[in-house]
C-alpha cells in the first residue's frame, strides 16, 4: 500500500562498513529518497560523510540524494556536493548569511534547494528565503547524532511553514528531521508533513508500524 507520505531514510543510522547494502534495504522498503546527513565538527559535534562518498553512492541507485549539510560556509563546499550528484541539497539558515546567492547557485546547477532550520530558530527566520526554496527542513531535534528524542514543539512550524505556503502559493515540500518513530509519526503526519525523515527508526525496523 502507498503511504500517505514521501519517506526519506538516513543513511546516519546505517552501518557506514556496509552502505551499499543500506541503500539496497532502502529500496526494498520503498523509500522515496535517501537522506544523507554531511556533518563537519564545527556546526554540529561530529564528522560523517563528504562528497567523495556521496559520488561513490551515486551509481547503486537512481533514487533521488536529499543531502542535509550541517556545516559552516556551505557556500565553499556546495560545487562539490552538487557534482557528486544531489538532487536537494539543503543547508542551515543560521550557517549562510548570503542565502539568496546559494539558492541561485544550487538551482543553475540543475539541482533543488533546500533550507534547514534548527529547533531553536523562528520560521520567521526563514520568510525573505522561502518564495525561492524547494524545500523546508525542520529540524526536531538539535542536529549532530540520531537517535533522540523529538522536541514536539518544533512541529507547530511545519503547521505554520503550510499555511504560509497555502496563502502564498508557493511550492516547497515540508520535511521533517530527527526523532520520528511510530509514536511520534502521527503528529508529524497531522501537522502537515510533506516528507519523512528517518534515521534510527527505519534501520531498526521500528518505523514498520
Ligand atoms: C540529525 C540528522 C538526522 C538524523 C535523524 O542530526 O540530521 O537526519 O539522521 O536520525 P533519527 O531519525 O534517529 O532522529
Ligand atoms: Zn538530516
Amino acid at each position: 500500500m502507498k503511504r500517505p507520505y514521501l519517506l526519506a531514510p538516513s543513511l546516519l543510522s546505517a552501518d557506514f562498513a556496509h552502505l551499499g547494502r543500506a541503500i539496497e534495504q532502502i529500496e526494498q522498503k520503498s523509500g522515496d529518497m535517501i537522506h544523507i546527513d554531511v556533518m563537519d565538527g564545527h556546526f554540529v559535534p561530529n564528522l560523517t560523510i563528504g562528497p567523495p562518498v556521496i559520488a561513490a553512492l551515486r551509481g547503486l541507485t537512481k533514487l533521488p540524494f536529499d543531502v542535509h549539510l550541517m556545516m559552516t560556509n556551505p557556500a565553499e563546499m556546495a560545487d562539490s556536493f552538487l557534482e557528486a550528484g544531489a538532487d536537494y541539497l539543503t543547508f542551515h539558515v543560521e550557517a549562510e548569511v548570503h542565502a539568496h546567492r546559494l539558492i541561485e547557485r544550487i538551482r543553475e546547477a540543475g539541482c533543488k534547494p533546500g533550507i534547514s532550520l534548527v529547533p531553536s530558530t523562528p520560521v520567521a527566520a526563514l520568510s525573505e528565503l522561502l518564495p525561492f526554496v524547494d524545500l523546508v527542513l525542520v529540524m526536531t531535534v538539535n542536529p549532530g547524532f540520531g537517535g533522540q528524542t523529538m522536541i514536539a514543539s518544533c512541529l507547530e512550524k511545519v503547521q505554520e511553514l503550510k499555511k504560509i505556503k497555502q496563502e502564498n502559493d508557493f511550492s516547497y515540500i515540508v520535511s521533517v528531521d530527527g526523532g520520528v518513530n511510530c509514536e511520534t509519526l502521527p503528529s508529524v503526519l497531522a501537522a502537515g508533513t510533506d516528507l519523512v525523515v528517518s534515521g534510527s527508526a527505519f534501520f531498526t525496523g521500528e518505523l514498520d508500524c
